[in-house]
């Protein structure tokens, strides 16, 4: 059967799969930057996948807006949560993929540094003196947050695989 752009109640549609699986892609290669940040420092491997951690997050965030407003668009549609454990992880992973990039704007904003994505200017930045609690909330949560967002996405896979393999509700084809 032909895949339908809308959710049905047996599966993803097409939108939400392009959605789920293009940002999935994304996300591995913003964690791969991150980590290369960690580990990596000052090599050619880090400056390659950590020079496009502001462009890629910009991107993700933008997908994640449009991607909060196609699952309102079909919450009656979409496949039923497996438990009331599996929805409050999607919950939290859409919570975490709008807190994460939210908080570095606004510490960016707070710095006075320009910010131009894909080129385009987003924020011009200013002169003087920087907004002390904008720059300190991403200090204290923007990167602590980013890495419980791996965390979520690593047992979320985890538990696909666990639903496929020990329950006969095969999650999976709902979405691959
Ligand atoms: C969903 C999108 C994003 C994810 C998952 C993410 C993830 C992360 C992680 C895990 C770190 C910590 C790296 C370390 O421990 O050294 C980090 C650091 C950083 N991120 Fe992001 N990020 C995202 C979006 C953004 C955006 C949109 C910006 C800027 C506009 C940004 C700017 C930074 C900066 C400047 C750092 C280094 C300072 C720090 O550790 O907080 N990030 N990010
Ligand atoms: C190999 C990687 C991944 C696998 C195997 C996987 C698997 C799945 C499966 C099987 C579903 C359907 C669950 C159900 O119907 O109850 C699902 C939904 C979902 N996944 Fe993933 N996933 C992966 C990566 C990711 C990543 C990186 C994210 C980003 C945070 C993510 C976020 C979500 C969310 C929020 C849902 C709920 C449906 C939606 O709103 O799109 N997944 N995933």
């Amino acid at each position: 059967m032909a895949l339908a752009v809308m959710d049905t109640n047996k599966r993803y549609g097409l939108v939400s799969r392009v959605l789920h699986w293009g940002m999935a892609l994304l996300f591995v290669w913003q964690f791969s930057g991150a980590a290369a940040r960690v580990f990596l420092e000052d090599t050619a491997l880090e400056s390659f996948l950590w020079g496009t951690h502001r462009t890629v997050g910009v991107t993700l965030m933008s997908l994640v807006l449009l991607r909060v407003l196609w699952a309102l668009i079909n919450t009656s549609r979409r496949p039923p949560s497996v438990s009331i454990m599996a929805k409050l992880g999607h919950l939290a992973l859409y919570g975490l993929m709008m807190a994460v990039p939210t908080i570095a704007l606004i510490r960016q904003y707070g710095s006075g540094r320009a910010l131009d994505v894909w080129g385009i200017n987003l924020m011009s930045g200013f002169e003087g003196e920087r907004i002390d609690w904008m720059v300190n909330l991403g200090g204290l949560l923007h990167g602590e947050l980013g890495w419980t967002l791996l965390a979520l996405i690593v047992g979320h896979i985890v538990m696909a695989m666990l639903h496929r393999k020990l329950t006969n509700h095969d999650v999976l084809t709902r979405m691959a």
